[in-house]
């Protein structure tokens, strides 16, 4: 027998069943039995907002993989441009695909001119550089008029390659304004992730050649954060890009909810709970502070994962190798020790709370030299691969306009009140 629910509506005594597909139940057969009266979840918390063939993520037994493919397995064995090639395109690239999408991507890295020294040289001498690439993505869109035309397969594959390869020039270039360095343009010659290390650290060199593995490691980094299905960003993409919005304003909201702290921004408060805690022996002191309902441990607990997040696993690895090369980060102990202390805490395992992503990310970007101000731009790199393949996948699903209702708790219909009889 096909599995099912019966919802009735006590006030008629009507019933309609209702089959469960996928997981999940239609909402519209509830709308039909009782019209007006709506789902209150304010966090999308019950609500699957779509269906989706880009990513899976079971939390419960700490699994996620592209496209059927597991994360480690792609940690492992590919690169991020392949990974992002199997987020937009569903299978991962034959030889003849992938040269050619490598060709396009690193032959579209340079911004216009513009965007730089008009645009760009136009921040604050001390803007941080989410805000400056928030506003750089969006303006993109007023360079590529030909954009809007989001119904044409082959305009949309231009632009997504544009985005992709514009968004290390464009987080390099905020980096570098930032701290009052020239410009370095793009070196065709390079690597994705060398050619980004480049733009990055390039000082009078004629060329800067990144340590291999250096720029591998950053690569498995880009792969771990391509994607991770429905969260903030990625439904801030999908809704301003129901309302058809060009892909480049839809990226720059996708960005804008990354740029917020309780999203993209944990791995800098990572770094700041590390320092503030200052040494191994302040450890048990500051896991009791925060049972004590004082603070949050940082880069611990995720909405989905109840067990240990598998980027975490494959991001600790990467921090030896990045370690064994640029010297070890004097915080890693103090994070090994509250791991350690916080995995056998009763508090903490009761609540299924194990590392993120973001408990180790934080520590290998700092020792690659990157200031905490890019690290969630670090993050939106290569998450906007995984932005423009739900962007794709709702525009083919004909996603209707997102717009939700809510329920009124104002007040009832009132007089309007001239300003001298107000009190
Ligand atoms: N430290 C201490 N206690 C925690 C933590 C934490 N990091 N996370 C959750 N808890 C506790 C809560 O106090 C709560 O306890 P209670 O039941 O006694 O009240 C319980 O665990 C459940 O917490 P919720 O806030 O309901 O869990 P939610 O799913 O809403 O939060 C979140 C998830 C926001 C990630 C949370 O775990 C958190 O704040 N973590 C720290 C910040 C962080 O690392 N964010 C990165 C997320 S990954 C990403 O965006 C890439």
């Amino acid at each position: 027998m096909a599995e099912s629910i019966t919802i009735t509506d006590n006030r008629t005594g009507e019933s309609i069943e209702v089959p469960i597909v996928d997981g999940g139940v239609d909402a519209a057969a509830w709308r039909k039995l009782m019209p007006g009266t709506w789902f209150y979840d304010p966090a999308l918390m019950t609500t699957a907002a779509t269906s989706s063939s880009v990513t899976e993520l079971d939390g419960e037994n700490g699994v996620l993989r592209y496209r059927g493919y597991p994360i480690e397995q792609l940690a492992e064995h590919s690169s991020y441009l392949e990974v992002a090639y199997l987020l937009i395109h569903g299978e991962l690239p034959t030889q003849e695909q992938y040269e050619p999408w490598v060709h396009d991507i690193t032959y579209h890295t340079f911004i216009h001119e513009n965007v730089r020294k008009r645009f760009l040289e136009g921040f604050h001498h001390d803007a941080h550089p989410m805000g400056m690439l928030v506003s750089a993505i969006a303006a993109l869109s007023t360079f590529y008029p030909d954009a809007g035309e989001i119904h044409d397969p082959e305009n949309r594959l231009k632009q997504i390659v544009r985005l992709i390869a514009k968004m290390p020039t464009l987080a390099a270039a905020c980096h570098r304004f930032s701290v009052g360095m020239p410009f370095v343009y793009p070196d065709n010659s390079l690597g994705f992730t060398s050619n980004f290390l480049s733009m990055l650290w390039k000082v009078a060199e004629p060329r800067y050649d990144a340590n291999p593995a250096l720029a591998r490691a950053l690569d498995v980094l880009f792969i771990l954060h391509a994607d991770h299905e429905q969260n903030c960003g990625t439904t801030a993409m999908r809704v301003v890009g129901s309302a058809h919005a060009d892909p480049y304003v839809s990226t720059a909201a996708a960005a804008a909810a990354l740029y917020g702290p309780r999203h993209g921004g944990a791995n800098e408060a990572v770094i700041r709970m590390l320092k503030s805690i200052g040494s191994i022996e302040e450890v048990p002191a500051f896991i009791e502070s925060v049972k004590a309902g004082k603070g949050r441990l940082q880069g611990f607990g995720h909405r989905v994962y109840k067990s240990y997040d598998p980027r975490a696993k494959i991001i600790k690895q990467t921090a030896d190798e990045v370690f064994a090369i640029t010297g070890k980060n004097p915080l890693l102990d103090i994070a090994l020790k509250l791991e350690e202390v916080a995995l056998s805490d009763e508090y903490f395992t009761s609540r299924k709370l194990y590392p993120n992503v973001d408990f180790y990310s934080g520590l290998i970007y700092q020792a690659m030299g990157f200031p905490v101000e890019m690290f969630t731009v670090l993050f939106a790199i290569p998450r906007t691969a995984g932005w423009l393949a739900h962007w794709v996948e709702a525009l083919e699903q004909d996603q209707k306009i997102v717009r939700p209702r809510q329920l009124y708790v104002g007040h009832d219909a009132r007089d309007y009140v001239g300003l001298d009889q107000r009190s």
